[in-house]
């Protein structure tokens, strides 16, 4: 039996969890800074590191309360060390080495993607090989996985992430931050009335959203200058089917090529709820391959994703000393 302690505060959420084995949630804490960054449009990064050093030791008191354990108790800490913005992974990093100091406890520095990809254990066991959609405001890569830990990137975004995309079509909508649950929502009441390309890409399995977002700015320049009123909720539809068609497109492919047993979506935009329907017509047309899609709450940033990630690392014998420092582009490691 393992328990571990999990800290995340990549970006705007400052979160903890406590693990059993792996797999169970005995609770997980997050603490949104939402509603602040959204007055700014977006994550203001020395806010974030401010609110993180003022709800970390909050969210840890709270975790370990709900889930009834104690320090003792603690087999391992894993933390966020990267990928993500410096200031609020020092926080995070910070509260897992002071535990780890006094309570005697061995260290596990934790890829903030890695925890995105195992948040698939909360829904499944993973079967190898597995290919990872993984999808977030930062990420856009599909990357293969023979085995636990072993992480070969076969394609990744030339420009913007998809969740950054989403982001800034948005802002161009005129709606708040973050952009992606708001556009999911306004798409459901839109129409295929507009027509947007699926971006060109050179490499397989690599994608690109920046001119996506540009021919969005270009369409709407279009029917403002034809005299007509830009229906915002089928601008959002046209822009999201071509989105995740461009998504789904590529990930068939490497499912077509790698006969991967489980296909895992990971990161912020596998919330999307249109994206989830497409997926089930992905799992319905590869009849020798599982998708799996973790809950909503476990898609976006969390600790216990971080945990359930730990608890392989730990198990492998990753470990860190106190000097580590945080990684704001750390590199996905296998081990
Ligand atoms: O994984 P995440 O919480 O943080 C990062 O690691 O980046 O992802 C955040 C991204 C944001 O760009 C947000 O707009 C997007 O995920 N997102 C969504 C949805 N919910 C969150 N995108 C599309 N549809 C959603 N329902
Ligand atoms: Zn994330």
């Amino acid at each position: 039996m393992s328990l571990i302690l999990a800290i995340e505060s990549s970006c705007d959420e400052t979160a903890c969890a406590i693990i059993k084995d792996g797999n169970q949630i005995l609770s997980n804490v997050v603490s949104s800074q939402i509603d602040t960054h959204k007055k700014y449009g977006g994550v203001v990064p020395e806010v974030a590191s401010r609110l993180h050093v003022e709800n970390i030791t909050i969210v840890i008191e709270e975790a370990m309360e709900s889930a009834d354990v104690s320090m003792d108790d603690i087999d391992a800490i894993g933390f966020t060390l990267g990928p993500g913005l410096i200031g609020s992974l020092h926080v995070g990093n910070q509260a897992a080495k002071t535990l780890a100091m006094i309570y005697d406890k061995p260290l596990v520095p934790i890829h903030h993607i890695s925890g995105h990809i195992y948040a698939n254990k909360f829904v499944n066991d993973i079967e190898f090989p597995a290919l990872a959609l993984v999808i977030s405001g930062g990420h856009t890569e599909l990357v293969y996985m023979k085995e636990d830990y072993q992480f070969e990137i076969l394609g990744t975004t030339n420009d913007d992430a998809i969740g950054e995309a989403y982001d800034k079509v948005a802002r161009v909508l005129g709606l708040p931050y973050p952009g992606g649950p708001q556009i999911d929502k306004l798409a459901k009441t839109g129409k295929a009335n507009y027509k947007l390309k699926i971006p060109k890409v050179e490499g397989k399995y690599d994608f690109s959203f920046s001119g996506l977002k540009s021919s969005v700015l270009q369409l709407i320049a279009r029917i403002e200058r034809s005299g007509e009123a830009v229906i915002n909720a089928d601008v959002a539809y046209a822009f999201q089917e071509t989105a995740l068609d461009s998504l789904i497109a590529k990930t068939c492919l490497a499912i077509e090529d790698y006969q991967p047993k489980h296909v895992l979506l990971a990161g912020g935009v596998a919330a999307n709820s249109r994206l989830r329907e497409k997926m089930g017509a992905v799992d319905k047309k590869y009849p020798n391959t599982k998708v799996t899609i973790p809950p909503i709450k476990y898609c976006t940033d969390n600790a216990a994703m971080i945990g359930a990630s730990a608890e392989i690392a730990f198990n492998k014998g990753v470990r860190c000393t106190y000097n580590a420092s945080s990684d704001s582009s750390m590199d996905l490691l296998s081990y």
